[in-house]
């Protein structure tokens, strides 16, 4: 089996944060783990780059909307790459191969009488000369009478409206009254395909909060989708027309599909036979903000073109810092390549997935929790296996690990496939937990059993069968981290001479010869990291 593998793709108007890292580390430990558990796993992702925010901010800074995101695309690629993400191809939604498929699917909808075109009114700026999408006015909420709300909805009662019932209106933009204007829009007939998703929601999403909320949705009735924007914009052209434009939100979701192309095309495969094979499966790891697009829109726009339906949409909550949401005017904002100047990115992979489960909860990043859980778990307990019992089998038996030694590691044979189901099943705090409790039982066999009494008392022999015991249980151990810590266990293979490890090596010896410990992680110290906040 083949799985093609995504994260949402970040926008492109800004580089990532911690919440982004969220995602990414989340993604990358499941490919990672299919690859461990004899599957073929790939990761891919792109920066979205299209929509009126980017372009606006590109003529703010006086760039081309073009060079901006492919600036932008740069960063988030290497950004991703520092928080050791196995990434197959990072591309880009302002791409030839998203151009294309984009068209290729909206003139099957277009074939199929899925799109039609109806005349709405809209606000408009005219000093600017383009129509104002609901982020971009601010007015008097019409039920409650609040002051300063955005053009979709109020935040003060909650309700939601279309812009034009706003009392007092004015342009974000220009900071003056817009005007009502008449213009042609293309809409995606969602409704038609309201029994479709009925039938198909169980089987996209198997978290039940996000099955609620699609049936949910469903009761209440879908609505068409709105898939034009008037220009000026900067997205790809509808064809036949000069200047409307499909909305971000079409072409996005087509960008997973454009990066496997462009990978496809760098690695000789043909596209079509991949995405069609029945051995490829598509699954897509979002948050629970998009979700609306992910089990509703792309599917039903997936279902119309006749193209493969995504095998699973798995939904993560959000993340919060110190228990209140994440923005810079807290100071409590924490960007992610700020984030590894302050500690190594499998410190961050390593508690963010120690949290991390099947549930759409918000998690909680506390720095002081950091420092405990990494100097605890990683230093104290994990990394202190090899760091006291390595050398004795270096130092006294030219590194040679005793043969037939497994005793100690088959004591946790049940633990290890659990550990690996819970992996599967996205549980990672799951997953960790055991992964902690056996480093305990590894240090406890190890502290009961007093090698370093052994070596003084000349019982040489005794003093290797615990080591090695104790180091080929530990070596199961690095394997079953690998997701989440992969550059700590590549570095721990290396002086355990291993390579290329899948979840077998966890039954057996599985080493035999292994090099002179050396350090590898250090403690974290909490009064060094606080400068990690953006203010
Ligand atoms: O919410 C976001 O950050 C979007 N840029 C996610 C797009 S995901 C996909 F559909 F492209
Ligand atoms: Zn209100």
């Amino acid at each position: 089996m083949k799985y093609l593998v995504t994260s949402a793709l970040p926008y492109a108007n800004a580089p990532l944060h911690l919440g982004h890292a969220l995602e990414i580390i989340q993604t990358d430990a499941w490919v990672r783990h299919k690859n461990l558990n004899g599957s073929e796993a790939l990761y891919f992702c792109a920066s979205d780059t299209h929509g009126t925010p980017i372009m606006l901010q590109a003529e703010e800074l006086g760039v081309k909307p073009e060079n901006l995101v492919a600036e932008m695309r740069d960063l988030h690629e290497a950004t991703f790459k520092k928080f050791n993400v196995n990434l197959a191809n990072f591309y880009t939604t302002h791409s030839e191969e998203s151009k294309d498929l984009t068209q290729e699917i909206y003139s099957k909808l277009l074939d199929h009488k899925y799109i039609f075109t109806e005349q709405i009114s809209q606000l408009f700026d005219d000093e600017k000369q383009m129509f104002l999408s609901d982020r971009f006015v601010k007015g008097t909420c019409p039920h409650c009478g609040a002051k300063d709300q955005y053009g979709d909805g109020c935040e003060v009662c909650g309700k939601t409206y279309n812009a034009l019932e706003l009392i007092s209106p004015v342009s974000e933009l220009s900071q003056k009254k817009p005007s009502k204007k008449e213009s042609k829009h293309y809409f995606f007939d969602l409704e038609k395909f309201t029994s479709f998703l009925s039938t198909k929601v169980q089987k996209i999403s198997k978290q039940q909060p996000m099955i609620n909320k699609m049936s949910e949705w469903l009761d209440s009735g879908l609505s068409s989708w709105d898939i034009s924007r008037d220009g000026p914009y900067f997205g790809f052209k509808i064809p036949g027309e000069d200047a409307k434009f499909f909305y971000v939100w079409l072409d996005a979701p087509i960008g997973y599909l454009a990066s496997i192309k462009h990978w496809c095309e760098l690695n000789g495969k043909d596209f079509n036979n991949l995405i069609k094979s029945d051995s490829t499966k598509l699954v897509h790891f979002i948050g629970k903000d998009i979700a609306y697009f992910h089990l509703l829109f792309w599917p039903a726009v997936l279902e119309a073109a006749g193209m493969k339906l995504p095998e699973e949409v798995f939904t993560h909550g959000f993340m919060t810092m110190e228990g209140k949401k994440m923005s810079k005017s807290r100071g409590n904002f924490i960007s992610a390549e700020k984030a590894l100047e302050y500690a190594p990115a499998d410190f961050y992979r390593y508690y963010i997935s120690s949290k991390l489960n099947e549930s759409v909860s918000d998690i909680d990043f506390s720095l002081e929790d950091f420092v405990e859980k990494v100097n605890s778990d990683l230093v104290g307990k994990f990394i202190n296996i090899p760091s006291r019992i390595q050398n004795f089998i270096y130092k006294h038996n030219q590194g040679k690990i005793n043969p037939n030694t497994n005793s100690l590691n088959q004591r946790f044979t049940s633990d290890y496939q659990t550990i690996i189901n819970a992996t599967e099943t996205r549980n990672y705090a799951l997953a960790i937990r055991h992964i902690m409790k056996i480093a305990d039982e590894i240090n406890l066999y190890v502290s009961e059993n007093k090698p370093w009494d052994l070596e003084k008392t000349g019982d040489l022999q005794g003093c290797l069968e615990i080591c090695s015991e104790a180091l080929v249980a530990f070596k199961s151990l690095v394997v079953l981290m690998e997701p989440y810590i992969p550059e700590i266990s590549q570095q721990i293979y290396k002086l355990l001479n291993l390579s290329d490890c899948t979840y077998s090596i966890v039954y057996e010896q599985g080493i035999s010869e292994i090099n002179k410990y050396e350090h590898i992680i250090k403690r974290l110290d909490i009064d060094e990291l606080k400068g990690v906040y953006d203010g």
